[in-house]
């Protein structure tokens, strides 16, 4: 298990800061995400720890082994690519093997090496098989045993499951956190799937244009965003902007949408006007008045049923509908016109403040 630190570190391709001034402490045997929207650096900074890409400043180390000056096959990490970049010419055992010989492992301790890792991807005896004979998972699964045979210190894997339809990209990033758990290696992992990144990392980078906008565990990163970006591109959200019109029993009162929503408080004068973010499943229609929740009413505009979601869009006083998600319990009629109660914890928003 290797630690990775990387400090202050910066690239820029002619005008495009592609990385712009990122440090990140990875601990030994994590699994952490770089998450964010196409071209905002991710691969680029995967690179520069793979050795792929020079720095123009900063440094990167394994430990406490300085490691963004050493060439590549030096480094000690495997690499998995979005589209497997697997030899059509050799044969599976060739493909996981060829790290090997790279490395100039001998040949009678490469057989086992090989089938230990295409064991350990659930394709033991594939060796003889040829790309073109395999599946597209079983092809990814081929690129993340040729990537762990060489034993790296450090894993990294580029969008490893965009090439695969929705299911198998399901199995397959539970399979990878099994395996990166099981063999307690640390791994850097990129996506742009917010789902994926959720579901799989211990911890996840936001970025946003070559820059962290906000570093955490999944769960604390969607409860409190740091910044309206991170909010919208981490779940979905209504932000929301409105004026502070005072204070009440410890909360914001602050006009938004044609309505008076009550939010935790922050440091806003009356007369100013903030962000927030309201969760869809934050929202929830009510018959009811429910003790301490506040509430907003509204009629609904438009519904929609996904199976053991159902989708609402309510439409307030003025402004855009305000996006609601509930199980589907059949509690509630989701009619288009019908007038609808909506009640939410104040507590469960996340306020920017000016
Ligand atoms: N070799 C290069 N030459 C010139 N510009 C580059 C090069 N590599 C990356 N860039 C630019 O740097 C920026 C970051 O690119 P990068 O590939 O790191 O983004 P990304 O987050 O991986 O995006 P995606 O999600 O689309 O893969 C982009 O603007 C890209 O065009
Ligand atoms: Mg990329």
């Amino acid at each position: 298990m290797t630690a990775v630190t990387i400090s202050r570190v910066a690239r820029t391709f002619g005008a495009v800061r592609a990385v712009a001034g990122v440090s990140i402490a990875i601990e030994a045997g994590e699994l952490f995400t770089l998450l964010g929207p196409s071209g905002c650096g991710k691969t680029t900074l995967l690179r520069m720890v793979a050795g792929f890409c020079d720095l123009d400043e900063g440094s990167i180390h394994f430990a406490d082994r300085r490691i963004d000056t050493l060439p590549p096959h030096r480094r000690n990490t495997g690499m998995v690519f979005q589209n497997y970049a697997i030899f059509p010419n050799l044969t599976v055992h060739g493909n996981v093997a060829y790290g090997l010989s790279a490395r100039g492992v001998a040949a009678d301790d490469m057989r086992g090496r090989v089938e230990r890792a295409l064991a350990l991807v659930h394709l033991p005896g594939y060796g003889e098989r040829w790309p073109h004979q395999l599946s597209g998972g079983q092809l990814q699964r081929v690129a993340l045993a040729r990537s762990l045979v060489i034993e790296p210190d450090v894993l990294l894997l580029d969008e490893p499951l965009s090439n695969l339809d929705a299911q198998l990209r399901v199995d397959m990033r539970r399979e990878i956190r099994a395996l990166q758990q099981r063999l307690g290696i640390t791994a850097i992992y990129v996506t742009h799937d917010q789902e994926e990144a959720l579901a799989i990392s211990d911890r996840i980078a936001v970025m946003r244009a070559g820059r962290l906008e906000q570093v955490g565990a999944p769960a604390a990163i969607y409860r409190a965003p740091a910044t309206p970006f991170v909010a919208e591109f981490l779940g979905a959200t209504n932000l929301l902007t409105g004026r502070v019109a005072g204070r009440e029993d410890g909360h914001l009162l602050v006009d938004a949408l044609g309505r008076r929503f009550r939010l935790p408080a922050v440091d806003a004068a009356a007369g100013t006007d903030v962000t927030f973010s309201l969760r869809p499943e934050a929202l929830q229609p009510v018959t009811v008045a429910v003790a301490g929740a506040a509430t907003v009413a509204g009629e609904i505009a438009a519904a929609e049923h996904l199976g053991a979601l159902l989708h609402l869009e309510v439409r307030l006083g003025d402004g855009p509908p305000l996006r609601v998600a509930m199980l589907d319990d059949g509690a509630v009629a989701p009619a288009v016109g019908r007038p609808v109660t909506l009640a939410y914890d104040p507590s469960r928003i996340t306020v920017f403040p000016p």
